[in-house]
């Protein structure tokens, strides 16, 4: 594997997940071929989840991992050509890259939606700059418009909690102080379109997804009728993708917050959330504190959905390392 940035860079999705659920019973299994190997994941955004569980990931796969946060310790960078860097970023990305690439075997790349600019966002221009110029594999470690590693631990950990064989899951919008991009519902509805699960989003006029994503899913305007015998609730906010409102808030209805009314006419759910999470706008504290919410399982399958990704460029950059059990 050279790039991953969504689905589609997995292969057989089924075949990726049983690898993942196999790689979880030996995550030490693979150290081996990692060794004398680089992992450098490269910051724009901050982060909690995606930071420690890629570098675990990275160190369970016996590599050498270095992390470098763009806007903290590091010169800031201007990412479009043709710009006459007169003001207050002193390098830019088209040197950066290629540096950075000379100290590493593996990049991965966190660069938020700036939201105001669609067309840079939806063209990719940060990560896409990164496969064009460092001549190493890059991985998305949430980028502009998806965030793979989080799709995959997603259906990593319905794989594991799914009590039927095609479970219903439910992609609802819930309401945020913040306009935030549409990565994590992007990748999510890229990775449940090619899944096999009943899968409906739910969110309020005006919050349309782009179609790329949404691909034909069911889209319900109630949120009530969507959650009806539902197996897994997805909660998240986003802010409008659809012109002319791209990257604003169109509304912070908390009767969209996702709370024990609308748990109960599920099939005993289950909740899931990225996190992190904001208390009593997404979600409520009894629905996150129930029996039945797993953002806790599915953050821990972080680790697993990166190992599976760098284990998969490993093998590509050195394909005669041996597979299974390591040394
Ligand atoms: N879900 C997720 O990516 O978390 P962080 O932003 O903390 O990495």
């Amino acid at each position: 594997m050279k790039t991953y940035t969504n689905v589609k860079d997995l292969g057989n999705l089924q075949e990726a997940v049983k690898e993942a659920i196999e790689i979880k019973k030996n995550r030490f299994g693979y150290k081996h071929i990692g060794e004398n190997k680089t992992l450098l994941m490269v910051f724009f955004n901050s982060s909690l989840r995606t930071r420690l569980s890629t570098q675990k990931a990275g160190m369970n796969l016996g590599m050498n991992t270095m992390v470098l946060d763009i806007n903290s310790g590091a010169w800031k960078l201007e990412t479009e050509r043709g710009v006459i860097m007169d003001g207050d970023k002193p390098e830019h990305i088209l040197e950066a890259i290629p540096v950075m690439a000379s100290y590493c075997d593996i990049i991965g790349v966190r660069a938020f939606a700036n939201l105001e600019d669609k067309s840079f966002d939806y063209q990719e221009t940060i990560i896409n700059q990164f496969i064009k110029h460092s001549g190493k594999p890059v991985f998305s470690m949430e980028a502009a418009t998806g965030h793979p590693l989080q799709a995959f631990a997603d259906l990593i950990t319905i794989e594991e909690y799914k009590k039927t064989a095609r479970p219903k899951v439910v992609l609802t919008w819930a309401p945020h102080p913040k306009a935030l991009p549409q990565a994590v519902p992007n990748s999510f509805a890229d990775f449940m379109n090619e899944a096999d699960v009943d899968f409906v989003i739910t969110h309020p006029k005006g919050y349309e997804l782009a179609e790329e994503f949404v691909r034909g899913a069911h889209v319900e305007y109630d949120q009530m009728k969507a959650f009806e015998s539902a197996d897994f609730i997805y909660a998240k906010n986003w802010s409008a993708y659809q012109d002319p409102n791209y990257g604003k808030i169109l509304s912070t209805d908390r009767s969209w917050t996702v709370s024990e009314r609308q748990m109960a006419v599920t099939n005993n759910a289950h909740f899931m959330h990225c996190l992190p999470v904001r208390r009593n706008m997404i979600v409520t504290d009894e629905v996150i504190e129930s029996p039945q919410s797993i953002v806790i399982p599915e953050a821990a399958n972080r680790e697993i959905s990166a190992q599976v990704v760098i284990k998969r460029m490993l093998e590509t950059i050195s394909p005669t390392i041996s597979n299974g059990e390591g040394e």
